[in-house]
């Protein structure tokens, strides 16, 4: 079953949010990104999310469970 990945489920901030932010304050790095919003700072699932997202530009990930 395909799943879509589209926030940090932690802090529930969409990656589309983030982009925002990143966007206007010209963010390159999560570890700057952090500093604008609390994101990847509990479980930290979302940060190769984060990390895909800061490189291109997408806001939506599919992913499998692996349960078929
Ligand atoms: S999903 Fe982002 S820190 Fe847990």
């Amino acid at each position: 079953m395909k799943n879509e990945v589209r926030k940090c489920i932690c802090s529930n901030v969409t990656f589309e949010e983030m982009k925002a932010i990143a966007e206007h304050n010209n963010v390159a790095s999560i570890e700057e990104l952090c500093s604008f919003v609390n994101v990847a700072s509990n479980c930290k699932l979302c940060t190769p999310y984060i990390l895909k997202m800061l490189e291109t530009g997408k806001t939506r990930f599919e992913t499998d469970n692996g349960f078929n």
